[in-house]
Order: structure tokens, then sequence, then C-alpha cells
């Protein structure tokens, strides 16, 4: 059984084959609408049960059109709503259940222990829908967003990052040792990414580069990622935090930095760590960042279920 947790945790062979199988189903889509069935509806009858401790929305509308494409379906639920939720249930039974109703469990938490509570008793493959440590469906997708639109592996190109070392950073990191690629990091002193991922990188012989000047970190870059400086229950004092991410806003003027044909990505939802101009400038391919997460998701479930070609 193939759980899909943590970038670090799954061999590079698999991610590229991940990445391929999306690039042909997308292909093969063009003239299709958004629920027609992929040909030969590889997940028929199969049903992913989501649940969200925390709010989304483009995480549970692209898991939800990503196994309709294949042929199954979704179930989705808030954990409040649960036994679990109530504390009147353990992970445990509720893992047990889940697995004599679902076919594949998706979790979006705040606690990685919970996701590997689960993991230890569930007898179906569980996916990280973004924890504490990781965002990697996010990551992934993106990966597949620059190459599509760069027309080249990441690994030709300059990737940076300015704002929080958060979760999706800790997966962008992840996927720089994996896909082999330049990880410039801007951001304040304060907020480096932590001690345990950079021992990550450096036990696997790579390197990150981390600056606390925005301009040194987006100098020569291709691809330019950010994202909300106040993550989804930060527990800080978020005035404090937003004026010591002040000078690393992007806006034209940093951008002119970067290279000339820069692209501009952002998971979403944002906050003001980007000016309007260059989130809705040319330069810009969000919208098609979060599309794409719908065909990614899908060779994701396919890794999960034994069923990549
Ligand atoms: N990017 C992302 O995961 O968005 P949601 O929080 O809306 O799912
Ligand atoms: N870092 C953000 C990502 C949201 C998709 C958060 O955890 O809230």
């Amino acid at each position: 059984m193939r759980h899909f947790i943590n970038l670090k945790d799954i061999a590079t062979k698999d991610l590229k084959k991940i990445i391929a199988d999306a690039k042909r189903r997308k292909n093969l889509r063009k003239k299709l609408s958004a629920l027609d069935i992929d040909k030969g509806a590889p997940l028929k009858g199969k049903i992913l049960i989501q649940m969200f401790e925390k709010a989304s929305s483009r995480t549970r509308i692209s898991f939800y059109l990503a196994i309709k494409q294949l042929g199954g379906g979704t179930l989705t639920l808030r954990s409040n709503e649960l036994h679990l939720g109530q504390g009147g249930e353990s992970i445990a039974d509720t893992a047990k259940v889940l697995s004599t109703y679902g076919d594949g469990f998706m979790l979006r938490t705040d606690s990685d222990k919970k996701i590997e509570d689960f993991k230890k008793f569930l007898s179906i493959p569980i996916i990280n829908g973004l924890s504490p440590s990781s965002h990697p469906t996010q990551i992934l997708s993106d990966i597949f967003t620059v190459e599509e639109i760069k027309k080249k592996p990441i690994s030709k190109l300059n990737i940076c990052w300015i704002g929080d070392s958060n979760n999706v950073l800790n997966s962008l990191i992840a996927a720089s040792v994996k896909f082999s690629f330049k990880l410039s990091i801007g951001c304040p002193k304060k907020f480096e990414p932590g001690q345990e991922v950079r021992n990550w990188v450096k036990k696997n012989k790579k390197k990150i580069y981390i600056y606390n000047d925005p301009k040194k970190a987006i100098k020569g870059a291709d691809v330019i990622f950010s994202d909300k400086v106040i993550s989804l229950n930060d527990k800080v004092n978020k005035k404090k935090k937003i004026k010591t991410f002040k000078s690393f806003r992007i806006d034209k003027k940093l951008t002119n930095l970067a290279n000339k044909n820069f692209i501009f990505l952002h998971c979403l939802p944002r906050g003001n760590e980007v000016s309007e101009d260059v989130f809705l400038g040319k330069h810009s391919h969000v919208w098609l960042q979060a599309m794409n997460r719908v065909h990614v998701q899908k060779s994701i479930l396919l890794y999960c279920f034994g069923k990549l070609r």
C-alpha cells in the first residue's frame, strides 16, 4: 500500500512517474468536460474519503474532480461532525471504520502525529492534504505547472521562494532535493527554515540558499513562489510577523531583478505578501496552477491505489 504523506519519503522515480502520467492524462482530456471520465475509468467503483480539520477550497474541489474523472467518487467530512472530532472515538477505531467503507483517505490536519496515527491503523492509503510540516500534493502539482509552462525539466531552472518558512516551503525544499533544482529562499532571519529540514538537505548532500534580503534571493530567478505570511491557524503575533515581512513583499520593482521571462506562482489563498499587479500580471500563472492540481492529484490517486502505469 502506498501512502502520500511527505515528498521526502517517496522515491524520485515515482514522483516523476506521477508527473508523466498527469501530463499524458491532461493531454487526453482537451475536449472533455469537468465530469467526463477518463477512458478506461481506472478508479471505477472507488471512493476517496476526505476529512478537513481546517478550511480548504482548492484541495477539496480538486480532489473531488480528480477521482470523479477517474470514475470514482468522494465523501467529504468535517472532523467536528464525527465521533472522533467530538472526542468520543479513538483514531484507531475511526481508521478501521474508514478502511471498511473507503478505498482511500485524504486528511487535512493541524497535527502531523495524527496522520502518522491514522497510517498505523488504516488498511487503505492516506494522503496528506496539508499538515503543519508539509503540503506535498500542492508542490508536486506546482512542479508539473512549472515544467508545463517552461517546457523544460525543473532541474534546469532557478527557483526562488520569497516568504514564510512554512509547510509549502518545506515541501518545496523536499522537491528541490528530489528533483535537483536550485532553490533560493528569501525570508527574515527569524523565519528561516527549521533545522530538521536543513539537516535533511545536508544529509542528502544537497544545498539550499537562504538570504535575509529578498533582492539577493530573487536575482536571476526563473520561477518565483510565495505563500501567505500568516498560515491557517498560525499562532503567532500576527501584526508583528506581518511587519517583519514588510520588506519581503513581492512587487514590480522586486521582480525586475528576476529573469526576464520569470513566472510567478502562489498556492492561494493570498494575503498582501504580493502586490495586485504582480499577482494578476502577465507573469503570474496562479489560475493554471490551481487547475493543474486536478490533473496531478489524479495521478497521485492512481499511485496510491496501485494503478499507475
Ligand atoms: N492551495 C490550497 O491548498 O488551497 P486550499 O487551502 O483552498 O485547499
Ligand atoms: N501555508 C498555508 C497554505 C494554504 C494552502 C497554510 O498552511 O495555511
